[in-house]
């Protein structure tokens, strides 16, 4: 009887482990608040970040580079396409490719989009503060 509770016991404990570190590796991290003033200007600086750094491959009218996205300078078509997560803005792709360097690319000398050319960490930082303020709208052109 005492080896079988015993060892009950250890599985059910490896089981609350095992959920406890899954749940921590998705925990919702604090969400800080912005104010009107706030989100206001992190909409036009994340307009500005996009049409500086992305759209070159990410417009529609772009160099066929990459088709995927094509309306990065979109507001409603890029909250609403699966690289925004607003329940979850640091698993966001648009935030995520950014924060590990793999996004923006710029063209090499055959125009390949080859080479990594990371932004500040200021921008990155940027791009997760909009997408924790829920990424509202831009009024830029
Ligand atoms: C010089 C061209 C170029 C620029 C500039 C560029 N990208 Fe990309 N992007 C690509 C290409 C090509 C791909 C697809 C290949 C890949 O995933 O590496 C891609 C893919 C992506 C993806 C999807 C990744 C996936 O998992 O499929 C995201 C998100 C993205 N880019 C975001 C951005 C953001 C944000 C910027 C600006 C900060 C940016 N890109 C700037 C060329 C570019």
């Amino acid at each position: 009887m005492k080896p079988t509770i015993a060892a009950a016991t250890l599985f059910l404990l490896a089981a609350l482990a095992a959920a406890c570190a899954s749940t921590a590796s998705r925990a919702p991290q604090p969400r800080p608040s912005f104010t009107e003033a706030q989100k206001a200007e992190l909409a036009e600086g994340v307009f500005k970040l996009l049409k500086e750094r992305c759209a070159e491959c990410h417009q529609a009218g772009a160099p066929k580079i990459y088709a995927k996205i094509d309306y990065i300078l979109d507001h409603d078509k890029l909250v609403k396409s699966r690289w925004v997560k607003l329940d979850e803005p640091e698993y966001s792709g648009l935030y995520t490719e950014c924060e590990d360097g793999s996004m923006p690319l710029k063209l090499n000398a055959e125009g390949k989009p080859k080479i990594k050319d990371p932004l500040p960490k200021a921008q990155v930082n940027m791009l997760l503060q909009w997408l924790q303020a829920g990424a509202p709208a831009w009024k830029g052109q």
